[in-house]
């Protein structure tokens, strides 16, 4: 009933410790936020942006919903890169995929999850269409995650595609974009290589896609 109380204890402990090793780092990050990274990743509990890329509150401007996905009539995320691109000035974005992803895992079942089907169906577009190349890994485990890097490639894809990045690009070359997967029963994070920061190379990469 009352395990909720845990996290006011654990921020107590927390911020204790943090005191300790730094005692100006609160009133430090009272005088503004200037994060250099937006972090674009899966709701997953076992995906904390922070934590996992070894950061400390202030460093990573972040969002997150069920399997990472940069869908182009979301107002919520766009709104978050908008403010990130235009007013934070982060120079760099990170789209997140991780092994294990439940909502990668359902959307690749052939069953209904009743409302859930509309987020899960933008993850079905991109799985259909790389149904031949996804039927070749039997193990499983395996193939969600390699639907999940995929995935990553994919919604680095939609990013690419957005008016104002591109706008961004022209008068720049900012920010750059880019896929990491997480794995979670190592905590490895790994770089797949699908970074991009012109038209040119977004146009490249839907080859790939
Ligand atoms: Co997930």
């Amino acid at each position: 009933m009352e395990s909720y109380k845990e996290l006011l204890e654990g921020n107590l402990r927390w911020l204790g410790d943090v005191k300790k090793a730094n005692p100006e780092f609160f009133s430090k990050l009272a005088l503004g936020q200037s994060p250099r990274f937006l972090w674009i990743g899966c709701s997953d509990s076992r995906v904390p942006a922070t934590e996992i890329t070894g950061s400390m509150p202030g460093s990573i401007f972040v969002h997150r919903n069920i399997a990472n996905l940069v869908v182009h009539s979301d107002i919520n995320l766009l709104s978050v890169i908008y403010y990130a691109v235009e007013y934070l000035k982060v120079k760099h974005i990170i789209v997140c995929g991780h092994s294990s992803c439940g909502g990668i895992q359902a959307a690749m079942e052939d069953r209904s999850f009743g409302f859930l089907d509309n987020w899960l169906n933008h993850i079905r577009d991109v799985y259909h269409y790389h149904l031949d190349e996804l039927q070749k890994v039997s193990d499983p485990e395996l193939r969600s995650d390699a639907m999940a890097m995929i995935n990553v490639r994919q919604q680095v894809w939609n990013l690419s595609k957005v008016s104002f990045i591109r706008q961004k690009w022209e008068e720049g070359g900012f920010p750059v974009l880019h896929g990491w997967f997480y794995q979670i029963k190592d905590g490895m994070l790994k770089d797949l290589n699908v970074s991009v920061h012109s038209a040119e190379e977004s146009d490249k990469l839907s080859l790939i896609v």
